[in-house]
């Protein structure tokens, strides 16, 4: 049985809800208000909140009950049951449209009126309890900061989040119930023909979708601006297809980044191309040893700009030392000591303005500036060498847990030289001077490396390090420097 119920008894006939009151006394339920005309109902009804009403259809006064029934639940939510004696079509139809929880034809019996009571209060209750899945429905759509549509299952709109409504140009109340595509037109980003959303495949398929680009939103204004999106099916408790939702987002800052970073990796590429033709051309000419072409390459990237003049350098230093501190085998010293001497070297590829920036880098800046180890890996892994040195300058800003680029490898994925290269790096430069800030000095390098020891760093590496600084009392060459 449902809870002990406040219920609201309307009813012209004194000895009837005088009855009506015993009955519902004995079941438990308390009688919250009674009233024998309708506009007494519509004052008691709005002071008293009831939790349901049982209304006579015939009252005294100008109004009958489903009049009443109509003005109460104008003003507040309340399940209402009909008592009638007289059951005409017009009346039942009246009713009706103000759907009412039940319908009771005089004169009842008490199970009658136990069963008609407990069903109108259990469907409000659960009726309730929908209402409020759906507010909470509709109000994390609207947080979500991804453009959201919902349709029904004739791909009528129901919903636009404000997201979706800033995007499109449409507000929501221009845009409900007209058909998705009247709403969101998509074209091909290549061909400029008109572009089928998925969602009338997801109502069909019942499977979610992601639409294949590129494709350009046409906005309500004409402008066309390039999306992704993807569309899902929603099905409700007991499998029934309600509907589809589409989620969709402006990605005209990404796909200008990206050409930004092909444009500076275009043009790197081409650069370090012909610089590595030169460097080689020199070393056929003069027949230079192999660390002889490293330190011209080295010279090359530090002579575009005054910053990086002896970064590379000092990193090789003191990479050497963290290995002969780690026990590393001698014969691997060569390896370490060339890869920090131009592990750098992609460099070249980025412009000398955004090297030299006297401020903190944008975002579309530092994914330039992020291309360095790969752009340095095209040129190394054409030099032959007898060592690795192309994947250790390439994974030199890799971290333990992922969080490096350009990979993301992880832990033991990261060749043991990167990671000793990855600590020499930081160390280094957070103790140089870089474009936008002073030098900050060794002892904040080595805080650097030990907050992110096991984490960030190899933790075997970090300990070397320190020990080459506090028992090794290694301090950097005095070569103007800077970082990356
Ligand atoms: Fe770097
Ligand atoms: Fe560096």
């Amino acid at each position: 049985m449902v809870d002990k119920a406040r219920i609201m008894v309307v009813e012209d006939e004194a000895v009837i809800s005088m009855e009506i009151q015993d009955r519902l006394a004995r079941m438990g339920h308390s009688v919250c208000g009674t009233a024998a005309s309708g506009d007494e109902a519509v004052s008691v009804a709005t002071a008293n909140h009831p939790d349901l009403i049982l209304m006579d259809v015939q009252l005294r006064g100008d109004i009958d009950g489903v009049e009443t029934a109509q003005r109460i639940r104008s003003r507040i939510e309340v399940p209402v049951i009909y008592l009638t004696a007289f059951a005409d079509d017009r009346t039942v139809q009246r009713a009706r449209e103000t759907e009412p929880y039940g319908y009771l034809i005089k004169p009842f019996s008490e199970k009658e009126l136990y069963a008609a009571i407990e069903m109108a209060l259990y469907k409000h209750t659960m009726e309730e309890k929908l209402r409020e899945s759906q507010r909470q429905f509709a109000t994390t759509v609207r947080c979500i900061a991804d453009c959201v549509i919902v349709t029904d299952t004739e791909m009528r709109i129901t919903l636009m989040n404000p997201s979706a409504q800033s995007v499109t140009g449409w507000r929501e109340e221009e845009a409900l119930g007209l058909k998705l595509d009247a709403v969101l037109k998509i074209v091909d980003e290549r061909t400029g023909k008109p572009f089928e959303t998925p969602v009338a495949e997801v109502l069909e398929k019942r499977v979610a979708l992601n639409m294949i680009g590129p494709v350009l939103l046409i906005r309500k204004n004409g402008e066309r601006i390039p999306v992704e999106d993807s569309a899902a099916p929603m099905i409700d408790d007991v499998g029934r297809l309600t509907g589809a939702v589409m989620v969709f987002r402006d990605i005209t800052e990404r796909k200008r980044a990206e050409a930004a970073v092909k444009t500076a990796f275009d043009t790197l590429e081409e650069r370090v191309r012909d610089q590595t033709a030169e460097l080689r051309g020199s070393l056929d000419r003069l027949g230079r040893t192999v660390e002889g072409t490293i330190q011209a390459l080295a010279t090359m990237v530090e002579a575009r700009d005054r910053y990086t003049a002896g970064h590379q350098v000092r990193v090789a230093d003191l990479a050497c030392e963290i290995a002969q501190q780690m026990g590393v085998a001698e014969s691997r010293f060569g390896v370490i000591r060339i890869a920090g001497l131009i592990h750098d070297v992609g460099k070249v590829c980025v412009p000398i303005e955004i090297l030299n920036k006297p401020a903190p880098l944008s975002p579309i800046e530092f994914e330039i500036v992020k291309q360095h180890p790969r752009a340095a890996y095209e040129v190394l892994e054409k030099i032959e060498f007898p060592w690795p040195i192309a994947d250790i300058v390439l994974q030199h800003h890799e971290r333990l847990d992922g969080s490096g680029y350009p990979s993301g490898l992880r832990g033991d994925q990261i060749h043991p030289e990167a990671r000793i290269l990855g600590v020499s790096d930081v160390v280094e430069a957070m103790s140089s001077h870089r474009p936008y800030r002073a030098a900050l000095g060794t002892d904040r390098g080595l805080e650097a490396i030990v907050a992110g020891r096991g984490r960030l760093y190899d933790p075997q590496v970090v300990d070397a390090c320190l020990r080459v600084f506090n028992q090794g009392g290694f301090h950097f060459r005095n070569i103007p420097s800077a970082p990356g």
